[in-house]
């Protein structure tokens, strides 16, 4: 019976980054990683499978999807297809409240609210690790916005045992993440594409090594409410990231000086006695990590920085949930 669905589904930002897959097709990631849902950044989308529909017709942000986003979606409209056994074509829309592209995760938001858009408007009704396994397939960060709050990615071997689950409820902890637009730019390299590159840097194993004991940090940090522990762990993890990146070959520039200006604001900041930690992704922006009852100084301090051009305050976002207002 062919239903229309829609999912809302958060953006997240990962404490501990999720960089380099031991398999690419499956997206299965060679580590563990950490994140926060982020309750301001999020994707709406409406999903209806249409029995007369020759094609599958989808629109991202008003405008009909480009090549490769449609491969991309259309590759997991038949993943859907295939668990529901069914044919039917469907029209997707889908609608971001932050700029696609710039380093605020879209393909987390966009993959996990298209799973559960999908996978209702197909008539299933998937147990939350089953939906985070799907999601993973989509994209990888998007498996750790199905869960609410504060989630961790078990890394596993294979497909059905690589997912997320939540380690802590959004009202856990009154964190926020700060994000410092500098550039709204759709980036030259996407992440999948990063993800492919990173085993060439011969820093990619001496990280995986180092990285259960770091994972085993921001945990101990984040169950204590532990700013300081929490900050210098997630630091670590975002200029890895990079480095990792740079040192790829070719070399990837996600870094700027933008970027940079940012970050030696926020330690400047943090120098002068407020709390805040700088984490970043495979974009141009800094996620700025601090206290709710620092965050409209640290927002206010960020909108003064020239670079800065948009400010987003978020708070620990819920799981991934419908929707009552349809896009179509
Ligand atoms: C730097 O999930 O976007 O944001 O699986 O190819 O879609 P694909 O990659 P993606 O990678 C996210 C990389 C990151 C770190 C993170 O979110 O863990």
């Amino acid at each position: 019976m062919p239903q229309k669905s829609t999912a809302v589904s958060c953006s997240n930002i990962a404490f501990i980054k999720y960089w380099g897959n031991r398999d690419a097709a499956r997206r299965i990631p060679l580590n563990n990683s950490i994140s926060m849902n982020l309750d301001h950044a999020t994707t709406t989308t409406t999903v209806a499978f249409e029995d007369a529909r020759d094609d599958d017709h989808i629109v991202i942000g008003g405008a009909l999807a480009n090549a490769a986003q449609r491969a991309r979606v259309v590759a997991h409209l038949d993943r859907v297809r295939a668990l529901a056994q069914i044919e039917s074509r469907a029209r997707v829309q889908s609608q971001n409240n932050f700029p696609m592209g710039a380093g605020i995760a879209s393909s987390a938001s966009a993959f996990a609210a298209l799973s559960l858009a999908a996978t209702r408007a197909a008539g299933l009704e998937l147990p939350e690790r089953e939906l985070s396994i799907l999601a993973r397939q989509g994209s990888g960060s998007a498996c750790r916005s199905i869960p609410g709050g504060f989630v961790e990615w078990l890394a596993g071997t294979e497909s059905a045992n690589s997912y997320a689950v939540s380690i802590a409820p959004p009202t856990f902890w009154e964190l926020r993440d700060v994000i410092a637009i500098v550039s709204t730019a759709e980036k030259k390299i996407g992440s999948t594409d990063g993800h492919r590159a990173a085993s060439s840097s011969h820093f990619l194993a001496e990280r995986v090594n180092a990285l259960s004991a770091r994972l085993a940090r921001v945990r101990r940090a984040l169950f204590a409410h532990d700013l300081a522990a929490l900050g210098a762990a997630i630091e670590e993890d975002a200029i890895e990231l990079h480095l990792i990146a740079m040192t790829s070959a070719p070399p990837i520039f996600y870094w700027s000086p933008e970027m940079v200006r940012v970050i030696e604001a926020a330690r400047a900041w943090r120098a002068d006695g407020l709390g805040v930690y700088f984490t970043l992704d495979a974009g141009p922006n800094v996620h700025l990590i601090c206290e709710s009852k620092d965050a409209d100084q640290v927002a206010a301090r960020a909108r003064e920085i020239s670079d800065v051009r948009q400010v987003i305050v978020n708070a620990p976002g819920g799981a991934a949930r419908l929707g009552e207002e349809h896009l179509f």
